[in-house]
């Protein structure tokens, strides 16, 4: 069935789990999340970003929405926008049955802007109107995600922005996040704390000097009522770093935010998870090992359903790890 981001999170925090959200462009990672979800009984978070609505269509997302929720009945999910860039976005994202938006207000419309904090107050504050009305829930964005590392804040298209943030740019402020939920009545708030989009995160394992979980400890603290999104939050794992690696790729050594520190999040507020690039890599590296193994192979099935497989493992290790599986 279907369900609003705000009924899942509340449940999360009533007993204290976290909620890994995937993000979705094709029905093998449809099928990849429900059937690790199928498998430990966890609710779901499912999420489109705009390049996926384009790539998939809107018409096929939202009817494969409609196949995984009808394949899969007794599986609550919530089916979130992600990064919506403005209004538009996040009202066509309602017409289409999305049960929950992100209105990314850290940047313009253009998302490669940094924005006001009074632009991102007033635009954040017009979506949570719009999407209430509905039935549908906002997460609202504070802080630019961005390395503390190198100073580079990250826009949605991958390039750094021109020139160094400096620290506090990168880290959200506390006193500002209590404002804004004030302001806003955003049902989740995504808060910048060092971690970045993409499997290049850190140069080496993150200590606390470049991954600053105790901002979130700080927030927590003074809105404990308020639901915590971690983006940029792949591990990337050394082992699926290793098969694309092992079966021709060329993926410099990496490290992501390790599943340890997720965790001590989730007992600091933080209930929704996102990860992309850690089902991106399994995918990759099952395809790459399989055509590699079978050069002759020209059926895309015979890759795709490795690669599927492979992002069905992850999902269900984050389900797992994260503590929302046995809460379907
Ligand atoms: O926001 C980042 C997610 O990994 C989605 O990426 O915009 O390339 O679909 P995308
Ligand atoms: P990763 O690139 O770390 O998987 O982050 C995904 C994300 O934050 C989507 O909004
Ligand atoms: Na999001
Ligand atoms: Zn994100």
């Amino acid at each position: 069935a279907r369900i609003t981001l705000r009924q899942l999170l509340d449940h999360a925090a009533e007993h204290e789990y976290g909620l890994p959200a995937f993000n979705i462009n094709n029905m093998e990672q449809g099928l990849a999340i429900m059937e690790a979800a199928d498998a430990v009984n966890s609710p779901v978070i499912i999420q489109a970003s705009r390049g996926a609505r384009n790539y998939a269509n809107d018409i096929m997302l939202a009817k494969m929405i409609d196949a995984l929720v009808d394949i899969y009945p007794h599986i609550p999910v919530c089916m979130h926008q992600d990064h919506g860039n403005g209004p538009a976005t996040c009202a066509t994202a309602i017409q289409y049955g999305f049960t929950s938006v992100m209105m990314d207000g850290s940047l313009m419309e253009d998302a490669k802007t940094p924005a006001s904090y009074e632009y991102n107050v007033e635009v954040t504050r017009k979506v949570v109107q719009m999407a209430h009305s509905c039935g549908v829930s906002v997460e609202g964005e504070l802080g630019v995600l961005g390395s503390l590392e190198t100073g580079m804040g990250e826009a949605e298209d991958g390039h750094g922005f021109e020139g160094k943030l400096s620290h506090d740019e990168l880290l959200t402020d506390p006193d500002q996040a209590v404002d804004f939920v004030a302001q806003t009545g955003v049902d989740a708030l995504a808060i910048a704390m060092g971690t970045s989009h993409g499997a290049y995160k850190f140069t080496r394992k993150p200590d606390g000097d470049v991954l600053a979980m105790n901002v979130i400890e700080e927030i927590h603290r003074r809105l404990p009522n308020t639901h915590l999104v971690m983006h940029g939050s792949s591990s990337v794992p050394q082992d699926l770093q290793d098969i694309i690696n092992q079966y021709g790729g060329e993926m410099p050594q990496t490290w992501g935010v390790p599943v340890e520190e997720i965790q001590r999040g989730i007992k600091h507020g933080v209930r929704k998870i996102n990860v992309d690039t850690d089902n991106r890599m399994a995918i990759t590296g099952a395809i790459r090992k399989l055509l590699v193994e079978k050069p002759g192979e020209f059926d895309p099935r015979a890759y795709l359903k490795p690669a599927k497989e492979a992002m069905r493992k992850v999902c269900q290790a984050r389900f797992v790890e994260f503590g929302s599986a046995g809460h379907a």
